[in-house]
């Protein structure tokens, strides 16, 4: 199989949300932190009658119907998620429901974990699937599922919810480079969950970012080691025209361009000009460590930066402020966003993927667009996903709402013999939605 990759996409958000700048007054936290200190706008949560199976009933459900796909025409579904719902039986086989009923119950696949790589891990899986010898033909899917809850905090507002779904298979419009790769995976303690009580994780929120940034650097020089090998010439940030990063709120993001920007000019790449050359001198001589802690050289790279982010990384920021972290979802749903922006204009583009899920595993990987054939085309894709449309039908929740709706969740998380208010008036035709758990922790779903 030639040219393979993610042939057609869909997103499902929840429709309920607060405002970023409402819940900074309602924190007590200084005006202007979760708007421009962490760059976030939205907010998007589940309430008691969605989660992370509900989601991805809705968005795999969606995806067959808009493409028009035979459910007997899946051979392989891989999930990635980091919501724990049982420690043993996977969302795949809670999405079978769906393949079940059609006669076809032969498809390959389980969930994988790894916080918010477990998407990616779950991607490259099928990717690798259909370029194998084990391929028949058929075509995958991979869904990316998560809710994103915190404590009570300063990670609260990096919250976030959504699922994606992505079909797999050979000449597709967005295809895998896949010799172009750079990983760096390592054993830290920066966000984990060890307490399988608590939905919320354990999180050292400086020491994520610093792991986060290092292990982009680590990936990025690995990644431009095999380009150079390959291509027999230097890689910079001109070699590709879009860079969609993991989103856990839109600063960090910022911060991981101008790092690009920083590692181009300390490898003398031809890319960087003059005035770049100017400002970043001053920091030639960090070593590795002070250079993750110095504020001026943050401040530098990032005002250099700035009018390559505004056309290579900005077109991506779309869903990431208006939802929050999605987490496994996360990166899939700022690609999202650049089709949705840009569609058809990607033909022939290359864009590089940054993948990081704490822990900590990451990935740089490259993919390749073309415009391809209704309905696996790039503007097909957009359409169907219908971003604006989504965002505009939401309903704005007050912060006391999304708090009550918080604790209500901490109550029913892991919780077994109860049904919910079954309301789903907020939700739109064809959403999925638990209506109860039975003495037994058996989950059930109706669909609007
Ligand atoms: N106006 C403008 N900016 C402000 C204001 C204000 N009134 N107040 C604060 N800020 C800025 C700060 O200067 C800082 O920006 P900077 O980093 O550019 O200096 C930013 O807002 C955040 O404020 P801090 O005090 O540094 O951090 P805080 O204690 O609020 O925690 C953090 C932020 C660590 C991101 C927290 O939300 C967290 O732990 N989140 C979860 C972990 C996470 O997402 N890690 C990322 C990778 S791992 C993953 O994906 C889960």
């Amino acid at each position: 199989a030639k040219n393979v990759g993610i042939l057609a996409m869909e997103i499902y958000f929840p429709p309920t949300f607060v405002q970023q700048e409402a819940l900074e007054a309602h924190d007590g936290a200084s005006k202007g932190k979760y708007t421009i200190g962490l760059g976030q706008d939205c907010l998007a949560f589940c309430t008691e009658v969605e989660d992370v199976i509900s989601m991805s009933l809705t968005v795999v459900t969606s995806l067959l119907e808009k493409y028009q796909i035979d459910p007997k025409q899946i051979g392989r579904l891989d999930v990635g998620s980091e919501t724990v719902i049982d420690k043993s039986k996977s969302i795949k086989t809670f999405l079978m429901q769906i393949f079940e009923k059609c006669g076809n119950t032969d498809i390959e696949g389980v969930d994988s974990t790894n916080a918010c790589y477990g998407g990616t891990a779950a991607l490259f899986n099928c990717v690798n699937w259909v370029e194998s010898s084990s391929w028949d033909g058929r075509y995958g899917i991979v869904v990316c599922t998560d809710s994103a809850v915190y404590a009570e905090g300063p990670a609260r507002p990096t919250g976030g919810a959504a699922a994606i779904a992505m079909l797999i298979g050979p000449d597709a419009p967005i295809a895998f480079e896949s010799k172009l790769r750079g990983s760096h995976m390592s054993h830290v303690y920066d966000f984990y969950k060890p307490n399988l009580a608590s939905e919320y994780p354990v999180v050292d929120g400086k020491l994520s970012q610093t792991c986060y940034l290092f292990a982009l650097d680590t990936c990025y020089k690995y990644f431009c080691h095999k380009y150079e090998k390959l291509e027999g010439k230097q890689f910079s940030l001109s070699d590709a025209d879009y860079f969609v990063f993991h989103s856990p709120y839109n600063k960090l993001v910022q911060k991981s361009f101008a790092r690009l920007l920083f590692n181009d000019f300390m490898r003398n790449a031809s890319s960087i000009d003059d005035i770049a050359k100017e400002k970043l001198g001053p920091f030639s001589s960090l070593t590795g460590d002070e250079s993750y802690q110095s504020r001026d050289l943050e401040k530098a790279s990032q005002q250099v930066s700035k009018p390559l982010y505004d056309a290579k990384v900005q077109p991506t920021t779309l869903i990431p402020k208006q939802v929050g972290n999605m987490y496994t979802a996360s990166l899939y749903a700022a690609f999202a966003s650049l089709l949705h922006n840009k569609n058809s204009g990607l033909a022939g583009k290359r864009v590089l993927l940054f993948s990081y899920g704490s822990g900590l595993t990451a990935t740089l990987f490259s993919l390749r667009l073309h415009e391809g054939q209704h309905p696996f085309s790039l503007s097909n894709i957009a359409t169907v996903m219908d971003v604006a449309g989504k965002l505009k039908s939401r309903h704005e929740f007050p912060p006391e709402k999304f708090v009550e709706t918080m604790k209500l969740m901490e109550h029913r998380y892991g919780a077994n013999d109860f049904v919910t208010s079954k309301d789903c008036s907020l939700l739109s035709p064809g959403t999925y939605y638990l209506t109860e758990v039975d003495s037994k922790y058996r989950r059930f779903y109706a669909k609007k």
